[in-house]
């Protein structure tokens, strides 16, 4: 018998599930994409997607990027191409901190950026830092599902705080603190989307923004403000201090990243914050940092103008993308839905009827040729599932494509209202 075999009969003995880690037990696969669509849905039409936050593929800047990666590579010095280190390329991290002190009067240096695999590795790197199973994770209602599987893989508990259209209720957070602390467990991180917001597209006013951050402050958690879209505002648009900017980073740690500002596929963000909370991450970096090469090519990329003018682009052409949305929902969906139209951002969070069931327009939706998620898919917790919503992401669609978008949602919601569409259950 050979040794597979022979291994292939022991193991076949065994319950594998059993060795996994208490996260990856707890855990189903999911992604980011699992919206809970019945399996035999299919579109009578090509579909037009309004689902993920993705930049739009037209406008990817691929020849600079080659320009800039090309630069990187050919050069005299190994560097690019050998071991960059868990802090990453400081030629890289001083562009960000010059970018951040000419657009928001910070007045970081490179010593404040840690860089890592997207936004989503920086919120797990911070939950390597802070968190111990059983702690718990706060986050706003609704908020992004990638965020709350990582704190969960983390054995941490997420507790929920409502948003309105000005932000995180503030005025029901310490209540929400002092329940979790009066059971004698650790609140350790508030985890906030203050500006542009996924799914609901909001910013958070200044008055919240400073009590967030003296709530915080006084039960001694650290605030992680996930910033994956606050360059995004539309020109005309102006936005409140960041929270990082406003306590110098005094209890506050924010995450950042390239993908919604170039590509996803770049799988490049940050860590900004204390230089000390950067030592806590490094201390729970075990995967020898992110690529440098790509941080050569990203430092290349800044330092020679191109992102500022592509990011100066991409406002404009979100901002077209998102009236283009709005006008046409107005057209096609106004007896069934009302919704406030963003200043940045990718996401218009549309409310349904009263009685228009989100689940069954999402269906109805597919079968019409038109893909975007319901609401449930953003609540942490099954029984505060109290939503109306759906999330329309306009930022990957093409621009000629939305108002036909906005017809397809329109004939949802009349079949759904007419009762000519139920799900089966
Ligand atoms: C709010 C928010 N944070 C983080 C991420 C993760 O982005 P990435 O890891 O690509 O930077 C996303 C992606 O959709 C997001 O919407």
């Amino acid at each position: 018998m050979s040794i597979a075999n022979e291994l292939k009969a022991i193991w076949s003995e065994y319950d594998l599930d059993e060795l996994a880690s208490e996260g990856a037990k707890f855990l189903s696969r999911g992604s980011a994409t699992d919206w809970g669509l019945p399996a035999d849905l299919e579109p009578r039409v090509p579909p037009i997607t309004l689902g993920g936050g993705i930049p739009d593929p037209v406008s990817l800047p691929r020849d600079e990027l080659i320009q800039s990666m090309s630069r990187s590579i050919d050069v005299e010095s190994d560097e690019p191409l050998r071991y960059g280190g868990g802090i990453g390329y400081e030629h890289l991290r001083d562009e960000m901190a010059r970018r951040f002190n000419r657009e928001r009067g910070s007045n970081v240096t490179a010593d404040h950026f840690l860089l890592t695999n997207g936004s989503a590795g920086a919120i797990d790197l911070v939950c390597r830092a802070y968190l111990s199973p059983g702690d718990t994770v706060i986050t706003e209602r609704p908020t992004f599902s990638g965020s709350v599987r990582t704190f969960k893989g983390h054995q941490a508990n997420v507790v929920t705080v409502p948003i309105d259209s000005e932000g995180m209720r503030t005025d029901l957070l310490e209540d929400r603190i002092q329940e979790v602390e009066k059971n004698g467990v650790r609140v350790k991180l508030i985890y906030t989307i203050a500006t542009f917001h996924n799914p609901a597209g909001i910013t958070m006013s200044e008055d919240r923004r400073n009590e967030l951050l003296r709530i915080a402050a006084k039960h001694q958690i650290l605030i992680v403000d996930d910033e994956a879209y606050s360059e995004l505002r539309f020109p005309e648009t102006s936005l409140p201090k960041d929270l990082s900017t406003m306590s110098e980073c005094h209890g506050v740690i924010s995450v950042g990243t390239f993908s919604k500002i170039i590509a996803t596929g770049l799988r490049v963000g940050w860590i900004h914050g204390d230089p000390r909370v950067l030592d806590h991450v490094l201390r729970m970096r075990f995967d020898m940092g992110n690529s440098p090469l790509l941080h050569y090519m990203l430092a290349d990329f800044m330092s020679s103008g191109e992102l500022d003018s592509h990011i100066e682009e991409m406002r404009g052409l979100y901002r077209d993308k998102c009236r283009a949305l709005a006008n046409g929902l107005r057209t096609y969906c106004e007896p069934y839905i009302t919704f406030k139209e963003p200043e940045g951002g990718f996401f218009m969070w549309v409310n349904l009827r009263d009685g228009l069931d989100p689940q069954s327009v999402q269906a109805a939706a597919v079968e019409e040729g038109l893909i975007a998620p319901a609401g449930y898919a953003f609540f942490p917790n099954q029984d505060e599932m109290d939503t109306q919503n759906i999330r329309l992401a306009y930022s990957w669609a093409r621009l000629e494509d939305l108002e036909e978008a906005s017809k397809r949602l329109g004939r949802a919601c009349e079949r759904v209202a007419t009762g000519e569409f139920t799900l089966a259950s």
